[in-house]
């Protein structure tokens, strides 16, 4: 038997595409290994909604986005209705969420996360903005509600950090975490020092979907510090915001300082840190300049790593290599399946 899941997708850009795209190429996979049919019901871009009860074909309306449509342009389109008030009353179980970050005000994505957990719909998110505006508010109306807020594409992409700190460090009393988070600055800095130019790497990343869609997230340090909020809210048991993190960005590097790490034999990274204190934890994000064999210093061009201190798993190193959208989609895919799926 497999199970239809009525879904809602919130942005149709480089990530919601790729969700798109894995539900095409997956279908099969999916009903056979999962039971699972992920049947998009509602979708929104920037020019609003559309809801087609009996389902979206996720083919055409991939290649409509990909050749610049618009969800306004689709027979199904709702005029003057916000993605929120489109889910009140619809049947549906589970919310994807990949609408830009908005570190002002969260919308659409916090309007459209609450709606969904007061009407007991699960919710997974790509977008991080949620998560760092109100943490603590999401994951009690989750409980209370009884449904899922999952969220392991939020931080470095698919690599299953969320997953590694929440259920398999049980236990431990976590002493340190570092990492590079961010791979489009992570990009930039290499490719700098490979003489290329910083403007030339950050187009580089933005034709490839990797960039956010203000980069000066990316190279200013506020999505690696959105990560790390994230991170410290959900596995190292303190309830941070971004004002409780001290961030510089990668913008006043130049060359020359890239030139001279590597003559001294080190490499400079974008680096997030959380380090346990008397009272929780010191959480910053700042440019570190790395001996050649930390850990970090060998997360090169699109690779993002994380290393996790603690008592009783000791050092653990994880790391990934993602140049594209499509490893941040299938982590939708996997938190989605989770759900629903245990193996
Ligand atoms: N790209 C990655 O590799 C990656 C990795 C991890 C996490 N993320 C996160 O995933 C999310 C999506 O990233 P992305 O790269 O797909 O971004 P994107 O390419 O800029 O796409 C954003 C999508 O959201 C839509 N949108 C904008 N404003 C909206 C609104 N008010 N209501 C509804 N939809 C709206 C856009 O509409 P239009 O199509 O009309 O412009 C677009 O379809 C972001 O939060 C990002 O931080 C991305």
């Amino acid at each position: 038997m497999t199970k239809t899941v009525k879904c809602a997708l919130i942005g149709l850009g480089n990530v919601g595409r790729s969700f798109l795209q894995i539900l095409e190429e997956k279908e099969q996979r999916l009903a056979e290994q999962y039971g699972l049919h992920f049947q998009v019901v509602l979708v929104a871009d920037s020019s609003g909604v559309a809801v087609c009860e009996s389902g979206f074909d996720p083919a055409k309306l991939r290649h409509h986005k990909f050749d610049g449509g618009k969800v306004a342009g689709l027979p199904e389109f709702l005029a003057e209705r916000m993605p929120h008030e489109a889910l009140e009353g619809l049947t549906c179980e589970l919310v994807l969420e990949a609408s830009p970050v908005n570190l002002k005000d969260g919308e659409p994505g916090l309007s459209v996360v609450r709606m969904a957990l007061q009407q007991g719909i699960h919710v997974v998110l790509a977008n991080k903005g949620p998560l760092v505006l109100a943490f603590q508010e999401l994951q009690k109306l989750a409980v209370d509600k009884g449904v899922k807020l999952s969220y392991s594409a939020t931080v470095c992409g698919a690599l299953p950090v969320i997953n590694i700190g929440r259920r398999d460090l049980i236990a431990a009393d976590i002493a340190k975490v570092r990492g590079v988070f961010n791979s489009t600055s992570n990009y930039i800095l290499e490719e700098m020092s490979n003489g290329r130019s910083y403007a030339e790497a950050l187009t580089e990343a933005q034709v490839r979907g990797i960039a956010e869609a203000d980069p000066s997230l990316d190279v200013e340090g506020w999505d690696t510090a959105n990560k790390l909020v994230i991170i410290a809210n959900s596995f190292l048991g303190i309830k941070a915001t971004l004002n409780d993190v001290d961030v510089s960005g990668i913008t006043g590097i130049n060359q020359g300082d890239l030139a001279d790490a590597i003559a001294q034999g080190r490499r400079i990274k974008l680096v997030a840190q959380a380090d346990r204190t008397e009272t929780g934890y010191a959480l910053s994000v700042a440019p570190h300049l790395l001996p050649i064999d930390d850990f970090l210093a060998g997360c090169s061009s699109w690779e993002m790593g994380i290393e996790i201190h603690s008592d009783l798993y000791e050092i653990m190193y994880h790391k990934i290599w993602e140049a594209e959208p499509l490893p941040t989609a299938a982590a939708m895919l996997r938190d989605a399946v989770n759900i629903w799926f245990s193996s």
